[in-house]
């Protein structure tokens, strides 16, 4: 009954073990779980725009080979993550059409312009930085099959920061220019790569209870102040200068003290008035339409071989 299948999904939890898909669970987990899977999902998918806007002009052929994988591995971490909320009880249809339609969310970060070859830099070094902070302690998310997924997302993210921090610290050896382009970049995306671990904790509605279900290991608040202790000696081996005067770590609190963040800003590009989203999804809409002589073909060639096996 209800009651013992709730006791042994409490002590799955308690033991720090793993909901499998064919475990029963609380009707809430699932759906925060989609929820937050599919919301994962579409930001690695999304997030191949900003960056493939620059395989075209990448600066030479071993940028351009890099670059190109990188964006290949965010298709494959979107497609490991459709798959693991799939295993949830929704389809891959049904995701798709929420995103092209508008009604899903992304990730805030992708919505921002990727202008100069810098962005390339600073994409690596902060916003896949801040997603490594992030994605660390999913690993040991309690739905083994968004933790496991996790694992090799986070192996190939972390070779993504270091590019990133590689192409800043080349630009940052160059010319009086090539640093400026650099700096610039790094204005650019240093206070949207902190909005991307989420609201403070105290605005957080979903927090507490992830955190209980141990799906979330730490807080948006925890894990954006452990980001930027991972920044602060980064950046001073680059060269370049965090854009926030009031950045000090304080010793009495044991937090870095830093100037308030614009959750305006961050509210309007959640709202869909962020600089970029309307095209990032008219976008995908178009490849999603593009490709759909793909997907009929597939599902003709499918059916064919069906026929023959039953013949
Ligand atoms: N961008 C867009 N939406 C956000 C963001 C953000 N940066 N931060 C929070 N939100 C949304 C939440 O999805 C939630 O929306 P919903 O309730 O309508 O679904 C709402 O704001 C309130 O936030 P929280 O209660 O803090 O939500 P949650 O507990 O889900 O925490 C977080 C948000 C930290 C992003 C969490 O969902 C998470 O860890 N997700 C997995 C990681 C991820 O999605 N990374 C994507 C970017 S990294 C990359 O792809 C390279």
């Amino acid at each position: 009954d209800e009651a013992a299948e709730q006791a042994a999904f409490g002590a799955i939890i308690e033991a720090d073990s793993r909901i499998e898909p064919r475990d029963w669970m609380p009707a809430a987990y699932r759906k925060t779980l989609i929820r937050q899977i599919s919301q994962h999902a579409h930001s690695e998918i999304i997030g191949m725009q900003p960056e493939g806007n620059w395989i075209s002009r990448a600066p030479s052929l071993k940028r351009k080979a890099i670059l190109m994988a990188k964006v290949q591995d965010e298709a494959g971490h979107g497609l490991y993550l459709y798959s693991a909320a799939q295993t949830l009880g929704i389809t891959r249809d049904e995701m798709t059409e929420q995103l092209i339609e508008g009604r899903a969310r992304y990730s805030s970060i992708f919505n921002y312009p990727t202008p100069t070859w810098a962005d390339m830099g600073a994409i690596g070094w902060l916003v896949d930085g801040a997603a490594i902070c992030n994605q660390v302690p999913l690993c040991r998310a309690s739905y083994g099959p968004y933790g496991r997924a996790m694992v090799r997302v986070c192996k190939e993210e972390s070779f993504h920061q270091r590019q990133g921090f590689e192409i800043l610290l080349t630009l940052m050896q160059g010319s009086p220019a090539q640093r400026e382009m650099a700096q610039d970049a790094v204005n650019r995306w240093y206070w949207p790569s902190l909005m991307m671990f989420g609201p403070p904790d105290d605005e957080s509605p979903n927090s507490a209870q992830s955190m209980a279900w141990k799906i979330k290991r730490f807080s948006n608040d925890d894990l954006r102040q452990r980001f930027i202790g991972m920044l602060v000696p980064q950046a001073e081996v680059l060269g370049v200068t965090l854009p926030d005067p009031e950045l000090r770590w304080d010793d009495e609190a044991q937090r870095w003290h830093t100037s308030e963040i614009d959750w305006t800003e961050f509210h309007e590009v959640l709202a869909g008035r962020g600089p970029m989203n309307v095209e990032r999804i008219r976008n995908r809409r178009n490849a999603h339409d593009d490709g759909a002589w793909v997907r009929e073909a597939a599902a003709e060639y499918a059916r064919k071989q069906n026929e023959k096996a039953v013949a």
